[in-house]
């Protein structure tokens, strides 16, 4: 471990406190209750909505790679922009997934517009 690259350390770190006992270690969600983020079709088709659903957390029916989810997330206000950059660059780039990067200035806006 000491020797690997790991090009998102703050990212992962965040994930382990705030994100991993739901969403697991390995991001595999858990059964029927909590969607999964690794391979998840949701990064891409939500991409625009992602800054928001961690800051204000979802309550929802959503579909994730066929499979429907219903249960409550909830809200992340205490996270700053620059840590849901962060967090969402490392999903985003983990377990095999390999999508675009976000950038702290366009998150800024997307944020700014939350509901
Ligand atoms: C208490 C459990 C819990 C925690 C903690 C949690 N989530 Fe979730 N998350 C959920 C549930 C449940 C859903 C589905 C919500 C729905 O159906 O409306 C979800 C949905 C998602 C989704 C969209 C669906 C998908 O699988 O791609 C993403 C992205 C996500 N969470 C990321 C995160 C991140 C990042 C964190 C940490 C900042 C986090 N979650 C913390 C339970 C949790």
């Amino acid at each position: 471990m000491a020797c690997e690259r790991q090009p998102y350390q703050s990212g992962a770190r965040l994930y382990k406190t705030h994100c991993a006992n739901c969403h697991m270690d390995n991001g595999e969600g858990l059964g029927a209750l909590i969607p999964p983020l690794a391979g998840a079709d949701y990064l891409v088709n939500h991409r625009d909505e992602l800054p928001c659903l961690i800051r204000k957390g979802i309550q929802d029916t959503i579909v994730v790679n066929g499979k429907m989810y219903a249960e409550k997330m909830p809200a992340n206000e205490a996270l700053s922009d620059v840590q849901i950059t962060n967090i969402l660059n490392y999903i985003n780039n983990s377990w095999g997934n390999k999508n675009p990067a976000f950038q702290l200035e366009t998150l800024r806006e997307m944020l700014k517009k939350c509901q």
